[in-house]
């Protein structure tokens, strides 16, 4: 009760205190409890900086190399999920069939849902970042008829996600050290990004006590949305329509620019971000790098370079402030990896899995943790009678 404040999209509402990530929108600032993005991603890995969201520090050796170990032991899904698959189209999106798998975590793994039972929610965790990749890799097998790999837990997290996704049965699968070191730092600088969409959505379900699967399951959803984590496949779709119509990016952007048929440059703007955003920053530069070893599609990272260039020299977005963000260029590189576009949002998911999982646990421990509960404005008809 009291004075209601309407704010539609929380553009000014701070619903919660956290101690996980930093930005500053402005400036272009993006620090993981205190380290800048930029240190991250060059020295550090997605498995120590899960651990840093999750746990407030950096790890000791030891303590990374345990995280790890436990990791790998969970990495089975249980035999009777792995029916799950063949449950949906051939041509589903890999998207809602991580959902509703990671929502059905709850039912096989029932002994660490308890959100106030410590080792549960330290179960719960690990299985997560043990079984999400590997769900991820089973819906996109499942998508082209292929064999569900068993996990070789002499791998590495992101080696093995690699070789779920690429590999064969009937063959050795050999890992490319350039390609799982740039997914690995795709995957970091996507590891958490404070109170966003998909984020406010974990929380939201979770203020509820809900567990932290089916918290997690929610984010997933929440991220499907092209205009939060969908933008990465929107972006490619964005490119290769330009190209196979020989659009010029010039044409293309007076389109956005009148706002034609409501189209937008995919992967520019943020809601925070009225700068550039670090994270497409760094992207950006290692872009050119990887795709020139992959062998990624030149045409199509020409046309982005042109729209980016257009853009930052145009009115109509340096008025609004829109500047490219980590979707941008995100596409490209995992096209030129392998990853079919439905993929795209799927990876994105997976980055993002530790930051989901350090917010709902710093909400559960927070004292002033209340239920989500936002008020309303009423707009509707004022009491009127039933006509009898
Ligand atoms: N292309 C053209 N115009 C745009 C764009 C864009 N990408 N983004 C915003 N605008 C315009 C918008 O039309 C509006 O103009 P006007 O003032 O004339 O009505 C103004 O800029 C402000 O836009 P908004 O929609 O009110 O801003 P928002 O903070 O609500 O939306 C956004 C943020 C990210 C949803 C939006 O910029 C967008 O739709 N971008 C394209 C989708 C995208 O790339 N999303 C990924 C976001 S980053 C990763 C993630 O978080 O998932």
């Amino acid at each position: 009760t009291g004075v209601v404040t309407y704010d539609p999209g929380f553009m000014n509402t701070a619903a919660t205190k956290s101690a996980i990530t930093y930005i500053d929108g402005d400036q272009g600032i993006l620090r993981y409890r205190g380290y800048p993005i930029e240190q991250l991603a060059e020295h550090s890995s997605f498995l120590e900086v899960s651990y840093l969201l999750i746990y407030g520090n950096l790890p000791t050796a030891t303590e990374l190399e345990e995280f790890d170990q436990k990791i790998r032991r969970h990495t089975l899904l249980h035999e009777e999920l792995k029916g799950f698959f063949g449950g949906f189209p051939r041509d589903a999106h890999p998207m809602p069939v991580l959902s509703s798998a990671v929502s059905a975590l709850s039912t096989w793994y029932q002994d660490s849902l308890d959100p106030f039972n410590e080792e549960q929610v330290e179960l719960s965790t690990i299985r997560l970042l043990a079984k999400v990749p590997v769900i991820a890799a089973y819906a996109h097998k499942k998508s082209i008829g292929q064999a569900l790999l068993y996990p070789d837990n002499s791998m590495s997290i992101v080696e093995n996600f690699m070789r779920l996704n690429f590999g064969n049965p009937a063959e050795r699968y050999e890992v490319d050290p350039e390609v799982v070191k740039a997914l690995d730092l795709l995957l970091v600088l996507h590891a958490d990004h404070e109170q966003n969409c998909s984020t406010s959505t974990v929380r939201l379900v979770g203020s509820s006590n809900a567990n932290l699967f089916a918290s997690v399951s929610a984010g997933i959803n929440a991220l499907f949305g092209p205009a939060h984590g969908g933008a990465n496949e929107a972006v490619l779709k964005m490119l290769r329509q330009i190209q196979a119509e020989g659009m010029k990016p010039e044409v293309f952007m007076d389109k956005v620019k009148n706002k034609e048929d409501g189209v937008r440059l995919m992967g520019f703007g943020h809601r925070v971000y009225k700068n550039y955003d670090p994270r497409a920053k760094i992207i950006k530069k290692t872009a050119h790098e990887i795709l020139g070893k992959l062998g990624g599609n030149d045409e199509l990272l020409d046309i982005a370079m042109r729209l980016e260039e257009k853009a930052l020299a145009d009115d109509y977005f340096i008025q609004r402030k829109l500047y490219p963000n980590v979707d941008f260029y995100t596409g490209l590189i995992y096209k030129a990896m392998g990853f079919p576009e439905k993929m795209f949002t799927v990876l994105f998911a997976i980055g993002r899995l530790p930051g989901w999982i350090a917010q709902w646990r710093e909400m559960i421990q927070d004292p002033e943790m209340k239920i989500g509960r936002p008020r309303q404005l009423y707009v509707g008809e004022a009491e009127r009678n039933y006509p009898v």
